[in-house]
């Protein structure tokens, strides 16, 4: 939001505040004032005028100002209501130079999922990609698809569903999917010089609107309808502290929610299967497997969860 329109915003939340005080305060003309107070009006904020001023009396629901407005992480929003693929979006945003900037859509007609599979993002899901510059270099990309994934969990077990972890960076309840994250980059050897982390969370949606290849559940079928408004606020909060903090901070966090630890699984990885007890997650994000034949560190993977042998 335009730096100005957020402080005529913020005066008014405190108010009731008089325009002419506001432009004083502010620095600008009464004309100026009036000019944003309409724009914050016709995105959806409810602006009462009475005797003694402005007062808010409503915000919008979601879409771009609703997400920034109390927002305590520094993300502009960029919001729409249909668009192919959050992450597509990201990643011209990245070619036109921007960070942390995030793309929102209610609903995708073309997002993607992990190996080039498609993601179901009907109207009324949590779609968005995190666009940001960390001073990185590539090998650590990892650590920010497990800040992904603690965010995401840490949001929506503060809307009461007990969320896990599966290694890399599904979230499950019970044993069934509801968000999933797809990040990709752009670096040299030494540096990242983009980093998109695309988030996907079923959240206000019929379990019958998911494609029926994996068990998925949704936010609607745990809990109920959530506001999405506070659960996008809370994650990106979450996302941007753990990414501001080291690393080894979210990899404890991770170990936390995480329920693949003490499993056994069997892991695709690029070279082969390997099968083993998951004991451990090392830095920037790799599993270790004790397997029959010792431990494997195992840096990427399509991970399943064992019956115990
Ligand atoms: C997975 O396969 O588990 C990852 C799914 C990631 C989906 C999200 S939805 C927002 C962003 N835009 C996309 O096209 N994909 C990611």
């Amino acid at each position: 939001m335009h730096p100005t329109r957020e402080q005529v915003l913020a005066a008014i939340a405190d108010g009731p505040v008089g325009g002419p005080a506001m432009a004083a305060r502010l620095d600008i003309s009464r004309a100026a004032v009036w000019n944003h107070v309409e724009a914050l009006r016709k995105n959806g904020f409810e602006i009462e005028s009475a005797a003694d001023g402005y007062t808010l009396a409503g915000i919008p629901d979601y879409g771009g100002p609703a997400l920034e407005y109390g927002l305590d992480a520094p993300f502009e929003v960029e919001y729409h209501d249909e668009i192919a693929s959050t992450n597509e979006r990201a990643r011209e945003v990245a070619a036109e130079g921007h960070s942390d900037t995030v793309v929102v859509a209610d609903k995708q007609t073309g997002g993607r999922g992990r190996l080039d599979r498609k993601w179901a993002s009907p109207s009324g899901g949590i779609w968005l990609s995190v666009l940001v510059r960390p001073n990185v270099p590539p090998a650590q990309a990892p650590v920010y698809t497990l800040i992904a994934a603690v965010a995401t969990a840490r949001a929506v077990r503060a809307s009461g569903v007990e969320a896990t972890i599966k290694w890399p960076n599904d979230i499950r309840v019970d044993g069934k999917k509801l968000a999933g994250i797809l990040t990709e980059m752009e670096g040299e050897a030494d540096r990242i010089s983009w980093l998109v982390v695309g988030i996907g969370l079923n959240a206000n949606l019929d379990v019958e609107q998911l494609p029926g290849d994996q068990p998925a559940t949704t936010l609607r079928a745990e809990t109920g309808d959530v506001d999405r408004r506070t659960v996008v606020q809370r994650l990106l909060t979450e996302f941007w502290t753990l990414a501001q903090s080291p690393p080894e901070t979210t990899l404890d966090a991770w170990r936390e929610l995480t329920d693949t630890i003490g499993q056994r699984v069997r892991v695709d990885t690029p070279t082969g299967e390997v099968v083993g007890e998951a004991v451990d997650i090392t830095p920037p994000g790799a599993l270790l497997v004790e397997t029959d034949d010792g431990t494997r560190e195992i840096t990427a993977g399509d991970c399943e969860h064992l019956r115990p042998a």
